[in-house]
């Protein structure tokens, strides 16, 4: 059953959806390639996801929709937004505007950031089960993360085929290139991403020129992005073993009983899939605490917890 390639009729798409909204993962074909999707609303599914991929990092992830009435619960559309919406979806077009307070998609799809990349998939089978699951979809690329991106089902069975429930296949994807990512800086739309809709075609939508980053489209929205991530207002001690009355605690596993101005376990049984899942929401409350230090226990590095350090470190460091 593990990682079976099944043809995307009617049955399997069902069973596809169900699976997703019981927290598994499935691969599943869109018209830019293949994707590795989660219920974008529950936060372990999700941080399955990153586990899955083996990302180091936790790079922000697209969520996919229906349309603009289901993006719309999730993130706010300025005018020009919708327009580019109006324009090019449903289809390979990627917008990252910011999240709304209200949203139910869990904060590691945005990675801490204050904004969520939305997209509305053109491919039947994608739509199809995107009905069928009744929830948005979180999905990055279906391939182990440093390799190319998946356009059959069979290169998503040989990079991640014993990793997940199921791959739909949909076929080779038609456009084969991932989607064109679009942010926007005081609301001017910026190329993020080259992708699939070319920037001449979003000019001509726009009436005006694309702002493009000095950085190619991957290296500014993960990587070089990663340095304005939601860093708290508290400093951050990590490896802390002990700590002040008056310090928040993040804690992993089981830890020593003191007294702390407040404490979240991220996860007690010691789960790094549970912790990633805890990871954004947890820091947030902790530092509405108001307390001046957040000591966080040691975490293991291994699987998700390279992640977990990794964006914990980035938390910790200095800042201008
Ligand atoms: O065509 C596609 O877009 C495919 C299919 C499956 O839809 N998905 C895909 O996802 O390429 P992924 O995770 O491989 O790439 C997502 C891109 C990354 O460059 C990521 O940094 C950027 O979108 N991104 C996601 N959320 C963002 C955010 N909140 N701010 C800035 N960039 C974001
Ligand atoms: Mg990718």
């Amino acid at each position: 059953m593990q990682g079976r390639i099944v043809p995307a009729n009617a049955e399997w798409t069902a069973e596809a959806g169900n699976l997703i909204r019981a927290g598994a993962l499935v691969a599943f074909a869109t018209e830019t390639v293949y994707g590795l999707g989660a219920d974008a609303t529950n936060g372990e599914a999700v941080a399955r996801i990153y586990e899955t991929k083996g990302r180091p990092t936790f790079n922000p992830l697209i969520v996919h929709v229906l349309g603009i009435e289901q993006a719309v619960i999730i993130g706010t559309f300025s005018p020009v937004a919708r327009m580019l919406t109006e324009a090019f979806w449903p289809g390979p077009l990627t917008l990252v505007v910011p999240r709304l307070e209200t949203t139910t998609v869990t904060e590691l799809v945005s990675a801490g950031l204050p904004t969520v990349a939305i997209r509305a998939p053109a491919h039947p089978l994608a739509r199809a089960l995107l009905k069928e699951a009744h929830r948005p979809i979180a999905a990055p690329s279906a391939n182990r993360s440093g390799r190319v991106s998946p356009t059959r089902a069979e290169h998503v069975a040989s990079d991640l085929g014993d990793k997940i429930a199921l791959i739909l296949d949909g076929g080779p994807a038609s456009v084969g290139l991932e989607s064109t990512v679009i942010g926007f800086v005081n609301d001017r739309p910026v190329l993020l991403r080259p992708g699939a809709i070319a920037a001449e075609a979003i000019e001509d939508v726009i009436s005006d020129r694309l702002s493009r980053h000095t950085e190619t489209g991957e290296q500014l929205s993960s990587p070089g992005q990663l340095r304005s991530h939601y860093a708290p207002n508290a400093s951050m001690r990590l490896n802390a073993e002990t700590w002040q009355p008056d310090e928040a605690v993040l804690a992993f596993g089981k830890v020593s009983e003191r007294p702390s101005r407040k404490t979240i376990n991220l996860s007690p049984s010691g789960d790094l899939v549970e912790a990633a899942a805890n990871l954004f929401a947890s820091l947030r409350a902790l530092d509405q605490s108001g307390a001046s230090v957040i000591a966080v226990t040691p975490i293991p590095t291994h699987g998700l917890g390279e992640a977990i350090n990794d964006r914990l470190e980035r938390a910790a460091a200095p800042r201008d």
